[in-house]
């Protein structure tokens, strides 16, 4: 009788060769750590949500940067507060924005670290909303646009290395690639959140960057949870656009679509563990209901194991220190 090797039972009680087996490995490869910058000064503010995260102001980011080189850390995307929001965003495009000045120290610090920036109008809008919206109260996609294209191209013009436009326009991962190679940053990668979901799960984060909607949802922009063929068909405009990655977010109650997605385009693929995923963690944990660290082990392997090269997780410094151990 033949058993495929690694059904053996002996296996169980041998860890080296169960090693040799298996199918997936965690490693720092492909982590990516989420930051938030807040204006003003001296701040690093716990997000009571979140435990661990926290919100850092300028000159208190280069500490945190020095910590994450420590953890060997190999990149950040980065959110922004900042101090003035209008209806138009305007903060998100500045030159010398919260975003824009911490790509310059980050990289003037630790240019080994790669920088992601997340482009979106929702932590800059005082309505909370990812576009321009109209007295009506529907978002205008064509204005928002423009909007996008100058708050990417600004984040270029700092020396990010890459842009994720987060916020679920339609057409916008081509106007912003045009606006960039017609800037001279033809080289720049986009990683587009093609298939972000309206998702609870976004609570938290919702605290930490001060982005909740003042009123109504996000459902008009962002996708509805059953749709998985809708999955698809963003992820295929968004290659068809440019995108360089492809994302799906939230990741764990979507692993069937990161799956989908990789098995159909077969491209470099990403997925966001969110704040809400996090966050249920650490608040069993904290009670004792759960292990920790290899809960932790077992989200992170799962979301690989579903197709993903790339994840963003609020886990990172704790994955790191757990591998330094
Ligand atoms: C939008 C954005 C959001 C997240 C990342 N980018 C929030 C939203 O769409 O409401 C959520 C990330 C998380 O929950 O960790 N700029």
């Amino acid at each position: 009788m033949s058993f495929p090797i690694n059904r053996m039972r002996r296996l169980r009680v041998n860890e080296s060769i169960r090693s040799m087996v298996r199918e997936t490995e965690l490693s720092l490869k492909g982590i990516i750590y989420p930051l938030f910058v807040v204006y003003g000064s001296d701040k690093k503010v716990p997000i009571p949500s979140m435990p661990g995260i926290h919100q850092f102001s300028l000159d208190r980011l280069g500490e945190e940067i020095e910590e994450l080189k420590g953890l060997n850390i190999p990149a950040v995307i980065l959110f922004g507060i900042p101090e003035h929001k209008d209806a138009q965003g305007s903060s998100a495009y500045q030159a010398d924005g919260v975003i824009q000045n911490s790509i310059k120290l980050i990289k003037d610090k630790c240019p080994d670290i790669t920088v992601i920036t997340d482009v979106c109008l929702c932590e800059y809008t005082d309505h909370g909303h990812c576009g321009i919206v109209e007295k009506d109260g529907y978002v205008n996609n064509d204005a928002t646009l423009e909007l996008l294209a100058r708050e990417a191209l600004s984040h270029a013009q700092a020396g990010c290395d890459m842009v994720a436009p987060s916020d679920m326009m339609d057409g916008r991962i081509g106007f912003i690639r045009k606006s960039l190679d017609d800037n001279g940053f033809s080289n720049l990668p986009i990683m587009a959140y093609s298939a972000k979901y309206c998702s609870s799960f976004y609570g938290p984060f919702r605290d930490a960057a001060d982005s909740a909607p003042q009123f109504g949802d996000r459902k008009t922009y962002q996708m509805d949870p059953p749709n998985i063929n809708e999955a698809l068909r963003e992820v295929a405009l968004d290659i068809q656009e440019g995108a360089d990655i492809v994302m799906v977010k939230p990741a764990l109650p979507y692993l069937d679509v990161i799956r989908a997605v990789k098995e159909k385009f077969a491209y470099p693929t990403a997925a966001y563990n969110v704040s809400g995923e996090y966050s249920m963690i650490k608040a069993a944990a904290l009670q004792g209901w759960l292990d920790e660290n290899r809960v932790m082990l077992e989200s992170l392997i799962s979301i690989k194991r579903a197709g993903a090269d790339m994840t963003i997780t609020y886990f990172a410094k704790d994955l790191a220190r757990l591998m330094q151990d």
